[in-house]
C-alpha cells in the first residue's frame, strides 16, 4: 500500500512529465523538466522505476507493432482494442511500423498525455537502408569499402527517417554470412568479421552520431544476436550449430565492434544457436553481452521470437517462454505478447525475480532519457522537417554517390567499358533495364514502388547515342509486393525475338539481368544462385547474334555466372543500387564515374560450393598429392577456387603493386609498406587489402585474413606508399576458452587489390 505522501508525490511527479511535455510541444521553455528531478540520467531512471507499478514495468518491455489507422477511428473491438487500452494504461514500451509525424505523434500523445506517468515511446522501424530515399542495399554499400561513405549513407537515413517521426532502427545487421543462398545476405557486409566490424561501426556511427539527443539522430540496432547468418544449407531461420571458434572469431567481432562504440540496443535472432534458441540465450544474452562486453543498451526481440520458442521445442507455453526470455536477458518483447501477458505473474509467484525486470526496465528507459524523449516527447514530431528532409537534395547526392562507389566492375575483357558518349547503336536488354521498383532491393518499406531511377532512364540522358530497348522476358510475373512471394518467368520466352532482332543491330548490347528485388531479403532463401527463370536461355541467345555484350548484374547476393563469365566480356556488378540506381549505372558505363568497388563476398562458380569464403583453413589435405589423385579436398566436378574471390573489382585504370615490405617496430607490432601505382591510362581508386596467415597457432587458423585495407587515389602514373601497422588486435584470435591470445611464430602478409593477391611476405612474432 502506498502512504498518502507517496502518491501525493506520484502525483507531482506526474504533473511534472505532463507539463514539461505539454510545454515543449508548444515550443515554450523546457528548463521546467524531469531534469530538475534528477541530476543524471542514471538518477533520473532510477527515480522513476522507483515509481513505477510492475505492470507499468512490464508495458516498458512490450513493443507493439503499429494497430491502428490514426485517421480512422479508435480500435474498439479485437487485437487492436487490447492494444490500445495497453496503450492508455502505459503497458507499451515502444512501438514499431508506426511512420510519419501525423501517425508518431497520434500514438506518442497518447503515451505522455493519457498515461499515468507518461513515459514516451520509442519508436522504431527497419531502416535498413534509407527510409524513404533508398540507398543501396547493405551489401552493395559493403563493396564500396569506403567507411565515409557508408556512415554518410546511415546518417542520411537516420536524419529522413527522424523527420518522420522514428527515433530507432533496426540496423545494421552485422551477421557475417558466407552462404549465398541465405537471402539476408542482403543485409549484412558479407562474409569477413574485420571488413564487418568496420562496416557496422560506420553505420552505427552514421545512425547515432555524436549526439543521440539531436531530432537527426537515432538509435541503433545490432542484430541479429547471435550466428544467424550460419543457418544450415542457408535456408532461413533454420538450425546453427557452429563451434567455438567461429563463434568468437567470426560471429562475435562485428558485434562487439559495435558495443564499443556505444550501440544503444542489440537484436537477438529467431535461430537457436546449438541447440537454444538465440532468444532465450543466457550465455549469448546475458554473459556474452552483458557481463563481459558490459553492454549497457537493451535487447529487443525479433519479431515474435519468444513465441518461437514453443515450436523450438524449449518453451513449452507462452509463460515459459516469457520466462526464458526475461531470465536469458531479452529486455524487450516484440510481438510476442508474452511478456504483457505473463511476466507480472511470473514475478509475483516469484519464478521471474522483479530485479530482473528493474534491469530490463533501466536499460529501455535510459534510452529514452538519451533520446531526449522526456525533454521533448514530440522532438521528432516536426510537419515542417517532414517536408523539408525527406528526398531532399542532399540525401538524394548521397545515394548517388553510395550508389556510385557500390558498383563493382567484375570483369572488362579488351576495355569493352566505359562506351563511347558519341554514335553508338546501343541495344538495351532485360525487364530489370526500365524497372522503377526493384532496383529499391528487399527492406526499403517505406519507399514509394517504382521510385528508382531505372538503368534506362539513366542511359538515356546520354544523348548522342541511339538507345534502343526490348525487355526479352520479364524476371518477375503479376504482383511483386512484400511481403509475398515473388513468382518468377520461368517459361514465356514470347519477347526474346525482339530483343534478338535489336541485338543484332546494334554495336553493343547492355544486358540488365539478376534477381528482382524481391528475390533477396527475410524468408528469400534460394537453392540455385543461377540468373532467374529464362534470362539465361536469353543471354545465351542475344550472345548468338552479338558477343559485344555488357552484363549489367542487379541481385541480392553473390551469383554463379560462369557461363557468363566465359563468355560475356564485361560483367558489371550493380546490385540493388535504391533510388539513384539508374543515374550511377549510366555513370559507370559511360566512364564519366571510374568504379572501385571490391566484393565483400565470395561469388562460387557453382552453388555445391556454397558456403564458401577466402577466409578456408588449409586441412590436412590442401593439394593434389600427384596427377589424378582422388584424396585431397576437393570436388571432382568443379575446381575449389571461386568464380570471383572476395576483394575482386576491377578499374579503368589499373594498378601495380611492388616493395612488399614489413618491419618490427616492437613486440606484436608489426609495421607493413608497399608501394602502388597507377599504371593505367586514366585517375582511379584502388582499395589496398592486407591478409595474414598465422602459420602454426594452438588452433588452426585461416589461410589468410584480411587485417587492413585502405582506399587510395591515383592519377595516372602517380604512386604512393601504403603504410599498415599490424598490432595484437590484428594479430591475435580467440582460443577456444574464449580467451584472446596472440602467439609467437611465423606469419605470411599478402597485399594487393584483392584476397587472391600474390604478393607476400612474412615476418615472425617473438
Ligand atoms: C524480423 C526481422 O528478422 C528483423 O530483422 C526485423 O527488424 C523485424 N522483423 C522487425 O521488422
Amino acid at each position: 500500500m502506498k502512504t498518502d505522501l507517496e502518491s501525493l508525490y506520484i502525483a507531482l511527479f506526474t504533473l511534472l512529465i505532463l507539463f514539461s511535455c505539454n510545454n515543449n510541444q508548444e515550443g515554450e521553455d523546457s528548463d521546467k523538466n524531469i531534469a530538475e528531478v534528477s541530476e543524471s540520467i542514471d538518477n533520473k531512471v532510477a527515480d522513476l522505476l522507483d515509481r513505477m507499478t510492475l505492470e507499468e514495468k512490464i508495458g516498458q518491455m512490450n513493443q507493439y507493432n503499429g494497430f491502428w489507422d490514426v485517421t480512422g477511428p479508435t480500435p474498439e473491438a479485437g487485437d487492436a482494442a487490447k492494444k490500445y487500452e495497453h496503450l492508455k494504461k502505459g503497458y507499451v514500451g515502444s512501438m514499431l511500423n508506426v511512420t510519419g509525424v501525423d501517425e508518431v505523434r497520434a500514438v506518442q500523445k497518447i503515451a505522455v498525455e493519457e498515461t499515468r506517468l507518461g513515459i514516451p515511446l520509442i519508436i522504431g522501424f527497419d531502416v535498413i537502408h534509407g527510409y524513404k530515399t533508398i540507398s543501396p542495399i547493405p551489401l552493395a554499400e559493403a563493396a564500396s569499402w569506403d567507411l565515409e561513405a557508408i556512415k554518410k549513407s546511415a546518417e542520411v537515413a537516420a536524419k529522413e527517417a527522424a523527420a518522420a517521426g522514428i527515433n530507432w532502427t533496426f540496423a545494421p545487421m552485422v551477421d557475417i554470412s558466407r552462404d549465398a543462398r541465405w537471402g539476408r545476405v542482403m543485409e549484412g557486409a558479407g562474409e569477413d568479421p574485420f571488413l564487418g566490424s568496420k562496416i557496422g561501426v560506420a553505420r552505427v556511427k552514421g545512425f547515432q552520431g555524436e549526439d543521440l539527443s539531436l531530432p537527426s539522430t537515432i538509435a541503433a540496432c545490432a542484430k541479429h544476436w547471435a550466428g544467424y547468418g550460419f543457418a544450415e544449407s542457408g535456408r532461413d531461420y533454420n538450425t546453427v550449430d557452429i563451434g567455438t571458434s567461429t563463434l568468437n572469431n567470426i560471429v562475435f567481432p562485428p558485434f562487439k565492434a559495435c558495443s564499443e562504440v556505444g550501440v544503444k540496443t542489440f537484436m537477438n535472432s529467431f535461430n537457436e544457436l546449438n541447440g537454444i534458441p538465440a532468444t532465450g540465450n543466457a550465455y549469448l544474452q546475458r554473459n556474452i553481452l552483458k557481463d563481459k562486453w558490459k553492454f549497457d543498451g537493451f535487447v529487443v526481440s525479433d519479431w515474435g521470437s519468444i513465441n518461437e520458442m514453443i515450436a523450438h521445442g524449449y518453451a513449452r507455453d507462452k509463460k515459459q517462454a516469457a520466462e526464458l526470455a526475461a531470465k536469458a536477458g531479452s529486455d524487450m518483447d516484440m510481438e510476442s505478447y508474452a511478456y504483457v501477458d505473463e511476466l507480472a505473474n511470473l514475478v509475483r509467484e516469484g519464478t521471474v525475480s522483479e530485479s530482473l525486470i528493474d534491469d530490463a526496465v533501466t536499460r529501455i528507459l535510459k534510452v529514452k532519457f538519451e533520446l531526449g524523449l522526456f525533454d521533448e516527447p514530440y522532438r521528432y514530431c516536426d510537419k515542417e522537417r517532414e517536408e523539408t528532409i525527406i528526398g531532399s537534395e542532399e540525401i538524394q547526392e548521397t545515394v548517388l554517390d553510395m550508389a556510385k562507389k557500390s558498383i563493382v566492375l567484375l570483369k572488362n575483357e579488351n576495355n569493352i567499358l566505359p562506351l563511347k558518349k558519341q554514335g553508338l547503336r546501343i541495344a538495351l536488354i532485360g525487364a530489370l533495364a526500365s524497372d522503377k521498383t526493384s532496383p529499391l532491393g528487399s527492406w526499403r518499406l517505406a519507399a514509394d514502388d517504382s521510385t528508382a531511377v531505372s538503368v534506362m532512364e539513366g542511359m538515356l540522358q546520354y544523348k548522342e547515342n541511339n538507345l534502343e530497348y526490348a525487355k526479352g522476358a520479364d524476371v518477375a510475373l503479376g504482383e511483386t509486393s512484400f511481403p509475398f512471394e515473388v513468382k518468377i518467368n520461368t517459361t514465356d520466352k514470347s519477347e526474346f525475338k525482339r530483343a534478338i532482332g535489336i541485338a543484332k543491330n546494334a554495336d553493343v548490347v547492355v544486358m540488365v539481368l539478376g534477381e528482382h528485388g524481391f528475390q533477396s531479403g527475410e524468408g528469400r532463401s534460394r537453392t540455385s544462385l543461377d540468373l532467374p527463370g529464362v534470362q539465361q536461355a536469353l543471354l545465351e541467345a542475344v550472345y548468338k547474334v552479338n558477343k559485344n555484350i555488357v552484363l549489367v548484374l542487379n541481385n541480392g547476393r553473390p551469383l554463379a555466372i560462369t557461363w557468363a563469365d566465359k563468355h560475356i566480356p564485361a560483367i558489371v556488378e550493380a546490385w540493388q543500387l535504391g533510388t539513384q540506381s539508374g543515374n550511377a549505372i549510366a555513370q559507370v558505363l559511360y566512364g564519366d564515374y571510374n568504379p572501385s568497388g571490391k566484393l565483400p563476398m565470395t561469388f562460387p562458380r557453382d552453388v555445391g560450393q556454397v558456403p564458401i569464403y577466402y577466409n578456408y583453413k588449409n586441412t590436412g589435405r590442401p593439394v593434389i598429392p600427384a596427377p589424378n589423385q582422388v584424396f585431397w579436398s576437393h570436388y571432382i566436378d568443379e575446381s575449389n577456387t571461386p568464380l570471383y574471390p572476395f576483394g575482386h573489382g576491377l578499374s579503368y585504370t589499373s594498378f601495380s603493386y611492388s616493395n612488399l615490405r614489413t618491419e618490427t617496430l616492437s613486440q606484436n607490432e608489426i609495421k607493413v609498406s608497399v608501394d602502388v601505382k597507377n599504371v593505367g591510362p586514366v585517375e582511379g581508386k584502388e582499395v589496398v587489402q592486407l591478409y595474414i596467415g598465422d602459420l602454426v597457432a594452438s588452433i588452426t587458423r585461416p589461410v589468410k585474413e584480411l587485417k587492413g585495407f585502405e582506399m587510395v587515389a591515383l592519377d595516372a602514373n602517380e604512386s604512393k606508399t601504403v603504410t599498415f601497422v599490424l598490432t595484437n588486435k590484428e594479430l591475435g584470435f580467440y582460443n577456444n576458452e574464449g580467451v584472446f591470445v596472440t602467439e609467437p611464430g611465423a606469419f605470411k602478409v599478402f597485399v594487393g587489390g584483392s584476397s587472391d593477391t600474390v604478393l607476400e611476405s612474412g615476418f615472425e612474432l617473438k
